[in-house]
């Protein structure tokens, strides 16, 4: 008879397990602080292949009113369809910051993801963060506007390249400025990079690059171009294919 006492024992220790796993699907974090702003410290712009993690964690601080980090806030993410995050949520560490790994979407595009911390009263403090999927060609075009285009294109400074952008006097427009780059069709776009600035009455300073670059890198950079617009580029190729 002694025998059973053990089983029995397992059994109600079985049951009681598979009880408390029903009560508590994960473990639960709670906030032992609160934050008044969100930022960004690094990971957002991210160009990553579509399906798979960014190259770099997502990296967000939560500030006070003074602008120091807070430690023990939560913060949460979600975003569209598809992206996921490793962690979903997270408590700031000593430094107030919160890293994640993100894994965008199967198709290529711009990825807005959502981050969340409450304040003090429960009130949600909200921050967008934008990151890309890039397919082949525009993968392609990211690599041939790095090598030819962004020393004048991009007014920020890296330690491999030293920006050209504020010695121009006339200023070209960073590739993401959509509200310069969505007016220009993908034609007048091929004929600004193939011949040059002057091809539409655009100043010299834009070179030609007809015959440095193949016509499948100029279609490389733009298709680059279109996926990085912000506000999106609309293909006007949608709209003929729904009629
Ligand atoms: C030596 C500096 C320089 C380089 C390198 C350069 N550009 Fe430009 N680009 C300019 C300047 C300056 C303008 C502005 C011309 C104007 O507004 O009159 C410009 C304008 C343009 C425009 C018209 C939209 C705008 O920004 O005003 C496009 C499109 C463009 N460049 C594409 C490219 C591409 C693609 C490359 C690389 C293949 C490239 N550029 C490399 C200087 C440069």
């Amino acid at each position: 008879m002694t025998r059973y006492v053990p089983v029995m024992g397992m059994l109600a220790l079985t049951i009681l397990a598979g009880c408390s796993h029903h009560a508590k699907p994960a473990p639960a974090l709670h906030a032992s602080a609160y934050g008044s702003a969100l930022a960004v410290s690094s990971g957002d712009k991210q160009l990553g292949t579509p399906g798979a993690p960014l190259p770099q964690p997502l990296v967000i601080e939560v500030n006070d009113d003074q602008g120091n980090g807070v430690q023990g806030a939560l913060v949460k993410f979600s975003g569209p369809a598809g992206v996921s995050f490793n962690p979903a949520a997270a408590l700031s560490d000593s430094n107030g910051e919160v890293s994640t790994n993100v894994t965008v979407g199967d198709s290529s595009g711009r990825y807005t993801v959502e981050v969340i911390t409450t304040d003090k009263k429960g009130k949600e403090i909200p921050l967008q963060v934008n990151e890309l999927a890039a397919g082949y060609q525009e993968m392609l075009g990211y690599e041939v506007q790095k090598k030819y285009c962004s020393r004048c294109h991009d007014p920020n400074s890296t330690p491999e390249q030293v920006s050209n952008y504020g010695n121009l006097a006339v200023a070209p427009h960073p590739f993401d400025r959509g509200n310069t780059f969505n007016k220009l069709s993908d034609a007048d776009l091929a004929s600004i990079i193939s011949h040059g600035g002057p091809a539409m009455n655009l100043s010299a300073l834009m070179p030609d690059y007809g015959s440095t670059l193949s016509k499948a890198d100029i279609r490389a950079v733009i298709a680059y171009i279109r996926l990085v617009s912000n506000p999106p580029f609309q293909a006007p190729g949608m709209v003929y294919a729904t009629r």
